[in-house]
Formats: structure tokens, sequence, C-alpha cells
């Protein structure tokens, strides 16, 4: 757990609660989180479930693993401190947008089961509603894509520490939403989200 540096400093409450936030938008923020490896195809399903809560009147807003990298995580690389890190910044920002009412959708392989569960605990000890969803792509699958031909890269040994080559990914134990790539069409995944998501109630306030 990180340690809190600063001292005397409390949090400050508005007037407005986020049950007001809930209530306007019409629906109950909560932070899904997307896992798997790199190349699963996380980002895809985001910004498809993205397009589609839209089109049905809800809001969201996309973490995503190359693009936190490149501004407010630029400080980091992918040691397992970093990875870490990079997982426990990202968790408060999605906390931040779940608080606004919004639907974060954070794409990130998270690859370590601990830094996941501290996301979750973060989340589960306010209130605030955190939903795992494990984008399950075999890595032959995932090597065979390369979008980026970065494992391409990595069996040449040009870069270190890649995920599924000579780094771990631990798959999570029970994650709320489990998507088997190889058995689904990118439509089957956003609409398996979207029954989560109304049969959880957390499409209206
Ligand atoms: S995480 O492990 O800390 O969650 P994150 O999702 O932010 O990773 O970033 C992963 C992306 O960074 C990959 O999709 C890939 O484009 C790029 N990348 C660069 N180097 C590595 C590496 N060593 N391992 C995994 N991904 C890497």
């Amino acid at each position: 757990m990180t340690q809190q540096i600063a001292t005397n400093v409390h949090w400050h409450h508005g007037e407005i609660t986020r049950e007001d936030r809930n209530r306007l938008l019409n629906q109950k923020g909560a932070t899904l989180w997307f896992t798997g490896l790199s190349g699963s195809g996380k980002s895809t399903i985001a910004v498809a479930l993205e397009s589609k809560l839209y089109e049905m009147g809800k809001i969201s807003y996309r973490l995503d693993g190359d693009n936190i990298r490149l501004g407010i995580n630029k400080n980091l690389g992918f040691s397992a401190e970093d990875r870490t890190e990079n997982i426990r910044r990202i968790g408060e920002i999605a906390k931040l947008f779940v608080d606004t009412g919004v639907f974060a959708l954070s794409s990130f392989i998270s690859p370590y089961r601990a830094d996941r569960d501290n996301v979750r605990k973060l989340h589960e000890d306010s209130g605030f509603r955190f939903v795992e969803i494990f984008v399950d792509c075999p890595l032959d699958e995932a090597e065979k894509r390369d979008p980026k031909g970065l494992y391409k890269k990595a069996r040449a040994g040009e870069i270190k520490n890649f995920t599924g080559i000579d780094d771990p990914y631990e798959a999570p134990a029970k994650a709320e939403v489990h998507l088997v790539t190889s058995e689904m069409s990118l439509e089957e995944e956003v609409q398996t989200i979207i029954d989560y998501l109304e049969n959880e109630g957390l499409l209206s306030a």
C-alpha cells in the first residue's frame, strides 16, 4: 500500500452528492475494469462499448493504457513497481470519474491480481462499483494479431519484460464478466457487458 505522506489534509465535502449526480445522468457510475494481454482486444471492446452506451444516452469515458502512459503516467515504465504504481493511479482516477456518475472504462493489462484487487478495494470501501472484465484471449492468438508489432520485438529480445513473453500475467479468478474472445463477436462482447449493467441496475439512477 502506498503511504500517505502529507499530514493535516482532510476530504472536503460539497453540497451535491454522488447520488445527485447519478440522478442527473440517470445512471449509476461504475468502473468497468478491462484486464487481459496486450492485443487481447481490451481497447477495441471499450471503444465499441462507449459508442453503444452513448447511443443509449449513457455517458462513459475511456482510460486507456497507452493514452495514460503518454500523459499522467509518462514517468512510469514496465517494472513490477512501475506497473503497480500505474494501476494505483488509474484506480484513483477511475474512482473520481465514478464519483461524477460516469462509467470509467479502464483498459490496462494490469497483470497482477493484487494490484487489481487493491483498486477493487479502493472502490468498494467507498461504496463504488468495480466491475472486473476479463478479456480472455490466449497468448498465441494475441501474438498472431500483434497489432503494434510488439510481440515480434519481444520475441527478438528488443523489448524486455513484455507481458506473456518474459513477464507474468495473472488471470482473474472470479471476474464479474468473462469474455472468451475466441468464441464471441465484438457485438456479443458489448451486449454481454450491457446485459450485466442492466441486470445490476446501473443503467438507471
Ligand atoms: S500495465 O501492465 O501497466 O497495465 P498498460 O496497460 O499500462 O500496462 O500498458 C500496456 C501497453 O504498453 C501495451 O499494450 C503495449 O502497447 C505497451 N508496452 C510497451 N512495453 C510493454 C511491456 N514490456 N509489457 C507490456 N506492454 C508494453
